[in-house]
């Protein structure tokens, strides 16, 4: 059976982007696959959150995670921190990773752009600490959207490494997957590319938004003054618009919407009413679901120690193999 591991950074709510780039394929694979998903908590040290936010926003995201489908009964639902094997991985992978090829990430140089006051070796090494949690439980597949591409070309370069430098195949090369053939990028609200938790205010909607919350950002969302020309091309704005309501709406409904555009009769005020009604019914059920895991502490420390026992086997195995590989072995 085929392996599948993936996982988010618990630096705020989950957000329709994480949703259809990573999380809703992961839950329709968990059924299929022997499937790790995880809380990303090493990650999130990169930016220095304070402990209580890091403790409290994790009981949130695990709510958020079991709200979204995923089963601790057909997948390993884990932290990060709880398997320390992900570190020994990271350390060992380290050593056979290029700074040179860190340095010209791309997400490196946009974190060294956008914070040029925190350039850690944290963030350096970003990409070899997200193959390691890949390659602990040596996976053939990564449900993420498209933004984590190069990350897991990364990770094949480095798995594949691995295997050169100490002969071997131990290391599957995994990649990026999603059902729909090509990964996903949600487009945010404020016409600036990506729906993301560290964009501006009001361009992510975040699954626990409330109606009244939604409305206001779906109505805010950048458009224009309308097409002039019949069929004429969509501006970008305006095909974030229409790509969000492919993501929540009904096929008839977008039908009408691209019909209005192409025949210039378009209102962008009743599209976005009815994009923000589609969105209130898409995570209505979620967001109760969240609220009522939320309040279920037992379980979710159940679900996490359960993950936890789970995710450590896998991970302990392979390290163990890992360290015979290395030449780490007993007298
Ligand atoms: P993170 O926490 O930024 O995002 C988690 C997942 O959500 C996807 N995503 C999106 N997909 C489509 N459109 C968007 N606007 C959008 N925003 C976020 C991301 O592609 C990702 O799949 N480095 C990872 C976390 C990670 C990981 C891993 C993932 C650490 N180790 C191992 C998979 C396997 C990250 O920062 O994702």
């Amino acid at each position: 059976m085929e392996t599948v591991v993936s996982g988010i950074r618990p630096t705020g709510n989950l957000h329709l982007g994480n949703y259809f780039g990573a999380m809703k394929n992961f839950v329709a694979m968990q059924q299929d696959f022997n499937s790790f998903f995880f809380i990303a908590d090493y990650h999130s040290l990169t930016t220095h959150p304070h402990p209580k936010d890091l403790h409290d926003t994790v009981r949130q995201v695990v709510a958020e995670y079991l709200a979204c489908g995923i089963d601790p009964e057909k997948s390993t639902l884990y932290l990060q921190s709880d398997v320390p094997e992900t570190a020994e991985l990271y350390l060992f992978m380290n050593m056979l990773a290029y700074v040179g090829e860190l340095e010209r990430s791309t997400s490196f140089k946009d974190k060294i752009r956008k914070h040029p006051d925190n350039v850690n070796a944290g963030l350096l090494t970003y990409p070899v600490l997200m193959a390691s949690d890949i390659i602990l439980h040596r996976a053939d597949k990564v449900p993420v959207g498209k933004d984590q591409t190069q990350h897991l070309e990364m990770t094949r370069d480095f798995a594949q490494r691995f295997n050169r430098v100490y002969e071997t195949e131990y290391f599957p090369l995994p990649t990026a997957f999603n059902f729909s053939q090509e990964l996903v990028k949600v487009p945010g609200l404020d016409g600036s590319g990506k729906m993301g938790k560290s964009e501006g205010e009001g361009n992510a909607i975040f699954l626990i938004d409330e109606p009244a919350a939604i409305r206001k950002k779906v109505m805010r969302a950048l458009t224009d003054s309308g097409p002039k020309e019949i069929n004429s091309q969509k501006p970008e704005v305006i095909q974030n618009i229409f790509l969000l309501m492919k993501l929540v709406s009904a096929d008839d409904t977008l039908k009408f919407f691209e019909n209005a555009f192409n025949n210039c009769t378009i209102r962008y005020g009743d599209m976005k009413k009815q994009l923000a009604e589609d969105i209130i019914h898409f995570t209505t059920p979620i967001r109760e679901k969240v609220n009522a895991y939320y309040s279920d502490a037992a379980y979710l420390h159940k679900v996490l120690a359960q993950g936890e026992e789970k995710a450590r086997a896998s991970a302990a195995k392979t390290i163990k193999e890992v360290r015979e590989i290395i030449g780490f072995r007993k007298f």
